[in-house]
């Protein structure tokens, strides 16, 4: 039995258990361009040939119905050009965008079909060009596909730009409830074009600033004052400012990634996942009518209120941190949040439980104690959540 002990504590040793131990290691480049497919940028096709620079690659990508029509074109060119490194198994395929891709998981079989059917292999990649949604689903096929295949993400949306797409998780929805099915699977590389960014409606636009405020909110004093100073130019989507808030949100959620010690989430924590609670509960009690970022805006807005009501955050601070949130563009009001379930209870309180059945372990969720400081805590006092949601009402007719 020694050689299979060789390293294991003498407390293990002893029990005679075998003690499997092993540790992976991921890295992946983000990359921040312009003009991606424009033929002379080698930024997407250095990233494929990283590992096997003489290698020509399969790809099979997969393109966001939402996206300008001509881009399809313009990444056959891009192939084309960069033929020595990249073979496309197939023009690329566009797939419905938003939270309907999410909603069905015949998309997933879907586009598993096509991984079968084009024959990519291990060493072949898939490219997801798209929003949070069609990424997720995209990381999900890529993740479960061979138990694992090269995945690309180019990310589409502000909030995949600066939150999403630079992170580890992939899933789908079922039972009207969010990323019941899904895994951590890191891709292999991310490719932000702010250019991309150009087609995106507003609304969308102003839907991923949400994860700026969030992140700012739990862990960057500096950030959310820097928010508050370029709220009128965020608000008119200005690109210097706008690129300036992706890239240092983007910063931020990586290094939580990186360096927060639970990049996987096995613990009872999801530490980035402020004002969360609530907002996947409102995503679909509208039936997803609410953008994400929308309904992560109202979280906040609640979790600071019930921060301050808790004693935790200064007075004052909530109305701060709604002003922000309403000079970029958010309401902070939805009538969903006084819907009742068919228990009669508030339906939003059954967010807190859900959060915690989807983490199990003790129940966990962020609030504030600082404009850059967030803190864990392990309960809420549901009377005074309904509080802050009256006192959200009433601001809104104010
Ligand atoms: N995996 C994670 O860690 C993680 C983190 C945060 C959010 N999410 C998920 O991301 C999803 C939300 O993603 P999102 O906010 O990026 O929006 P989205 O993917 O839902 O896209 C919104 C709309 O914009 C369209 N679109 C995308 N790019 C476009 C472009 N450049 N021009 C024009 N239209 C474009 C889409 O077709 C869609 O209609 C949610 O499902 C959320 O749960 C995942
Ligand atoms: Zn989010």
């Amino acid at each position: 039995m020694a050689s299979q002990q060789i390293n294991a504590p003498a407390s293990e040793a002893r029990s005679g258990a075998y003690w499997q131990r092993f540790a992976v290691s991921f890295e992946f480049p983000v990359v921040f361009t312009r003009a991606l497919f424009a033929p002379e940028n080698r930024t997407l096709a250095d990233a494929i040939a990283r590992l096997e620079p003489d290698r020509r690659h399969r790809c099979l990508v997969f393109l966001d119905a939402g996206l300008a029509p001509e881009l399809a074109a313009r990444i056959e060119a891009y192939a084309a050009h960069h033929a020595a490194r990249i073979e496309l198994v197939a023009p690329p395929q566009t797939m419905p965008g938003g939270e309907k891709i999410k909603n069905e998981l015949a998309y997933v079989e879907q586009m598993q079909g096509q991984v079968f059917q084009h024959r990519i292999d291990r060493h072949s990649y898939i490219i997801a060009v798209g929003g949070g949604a069609l990424l997720d689903v995209v990381g999900l096929v890529a993740a479960t596909s061979h138990r694992g295949i090269r995945h690309i993400r180019v990310p589409t949306t502000v909030l995949s730009q600066n939150d999403s797409g630079v992170g580890v998780k992939n899933g789908v929805n079922l039972n009207a409830v969010k990323n019941f099915v899904g895994t951590f699977a890191p891709p292999f590389a991310v490719l932000n074009d702010f250019d991309l960014l150009a087609s995106l409606p507003p609304r969308e636009k102003i839907a991923g600033m949400a994860e700026a405020v969030k992140v700012a909110l739990i862990r960057d004093p500096a950030f959310f004052l820097w928010l508050e100073r370029h709220a009128d130019a965020l608000a008119a989507f200005e690109p210097d400012a706008m690129a300036t808030m992706i890239r240092r949100c983007a910063e931020l959620h990586m290094h939580q990634i990186a360096h927060g010690g639970d990049p996987f989430e096995s613990g009872s924590a999801r530490p980035l996942d402020f004002g969360h609670w609530s907002a996947h509960k409102l995503e679909s009690l509208t039936r997803y009518h609410l953008r994400h970022g929308e309904a992560v805006a109202i979280g906040i807005a609640l979790d600071s209120r019930y921060s301050v009501s808790a004693g935790m955050l200064a007075q004052g601070a909530d109305d701060r941190v709604c002003f922000l949130l309403e000079n970029l563009g958010f309401k902070l009001w939805h009538p969903a949040l006084r819907m009742r379930g068919a228990d009669q209870r508030p339906a939003i309180l059954q967010g807190l439980r859900e959060f915690r059945e989807h983490l199990g372990g003790e129940f966990t969720v962020t609030l504030l104690t600082g404009l850059g400081e967030g803190v864990e805590v392990h309960e809420l006092d549901e009377a005074m959540m309904m509080t802050a949601i009256d006192w959200l009402e009433a601001r809104s007719k104010s």
